[in-house]
């Protein structure tokens, strides 16, 4: 059970021009502490897709993400006695073009260990849930559910997510390799991670996921999403990972999720 939220304040963290702002330099700092160095990104580089959000595409790439409507965003939560940022969650919205709707993506999130076990975290994930709805309303797109992306080992998240409405898909899915400094990169080995889903708007008990099932045109389309717009791979047909992703899913009638289905189950 979390303990009341007395002086914590969550808002949306933007791009103010060049020069980094503290509360981001510190948003930065919390979200980066105590993951494995290959997923360390330099502030640059979420600053730079802020940017966009604000001044508008400049390059290629820029406008590889832009187009029909993706939109970043950085929740951080305040504590009003001194102003601290002292957690950040990472939402983002992904048109699907094909099913002519969008999904949430939740990446993301982490609190100061000081201010832990609070219910910052929930407020966090209310408040992505929040604007991604509004994303959906703003794009015309129904909202058609969220997902995340798990590490294996990360028991804490998948048992979180599952008492919030998502289990995981039954489909292999594949990260890229990553380098702090450039993103994506291509010398590094693509890694396996879990898919997990939540259908819009509540998402799914245990019970109600032992049966549902999903087309693969959804489940590809997200995939395609996020290589496009979290990993900016491009072309995707020369993407080895991607193409892992789609052989686990080729010649499938439908799918669904992945057992076992318990709310507290080790993955
Ligand atoms: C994991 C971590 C972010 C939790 O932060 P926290 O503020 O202590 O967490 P909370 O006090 O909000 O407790 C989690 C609550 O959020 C809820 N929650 C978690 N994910 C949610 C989601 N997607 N939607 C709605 N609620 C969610 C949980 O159900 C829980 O609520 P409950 O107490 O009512 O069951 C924090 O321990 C941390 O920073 N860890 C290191 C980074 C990390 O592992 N991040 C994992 C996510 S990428």
């Amino acid at each position: 059970m979390t303990q009341p939220l007395d002086n914590i304040v969550t808002e949306e963290l933007r791009w103010t021009g060049e020069e980094y702002s503290k509360d981001y330099l510190r948003a930065h700092e919390i979200t980066n502490t105590g993951i494995p160095e290959e997923f360390v990104e330099t502030p640059e580089f979420l600053w730079d897709r802020l940017r966009i959000k604000e001044q508008g595409a400049r390059t290629r790439e820029d406008k590889a993400l832009m187009p029909k409507g993706y939109d970043l965003h950085l929740i951080v939560a305040k504590d009003t006695t001194n102003g601290e940022v002292v957690g950040a969650g990472l939402g983002s919205s992904l048109p699907l073009t094909p099913m002519r709707g969008s999904v949430g993506l939740l990446c993301y999130a982490a609190v100061d260990p000081k201010y832990q076990g609070r219910g910052i975290h929930k407020r966090l994930s209310v408040e992505r849930y929040k604007k991604i709805e509004e994303d959906s309303q703003n794009f015309n797109l129904p909202l058609l559910g969220y997902v995340a992306e798990v590490e294996f080992d990360n028991h804490e998240e998948a048992t979180m997510l599952r008492k919030n409405g998502f289990q995981r898909l039954d489909v292999d899915f594949m990260q890229p390799g990553i380098d702090a400094e450039k993103g994506v990169n291509a010398m590094y080995p693509p890694e396996k991670i879990q898919l997990f889903y939540r259908p819009a708007p509540n998402g799914v008990t245990p019970e109600m996921a032992r049966h549902v099932r999903f087309s693969p045109d959804l489940i590809r389309a997200i995939g395609r999403a996020i290589f496009r717009k979290e990993y900016v791979e491009n072309p995707l047909k020369d993407s080895i990972p991607y193409q892992m992703y789609l052989e686990s899913i080729e010649g499938r009638d439908s799918i669904g999720f992945k057992p076992p289905y318990k709310v507290n189950s080790k993955n």
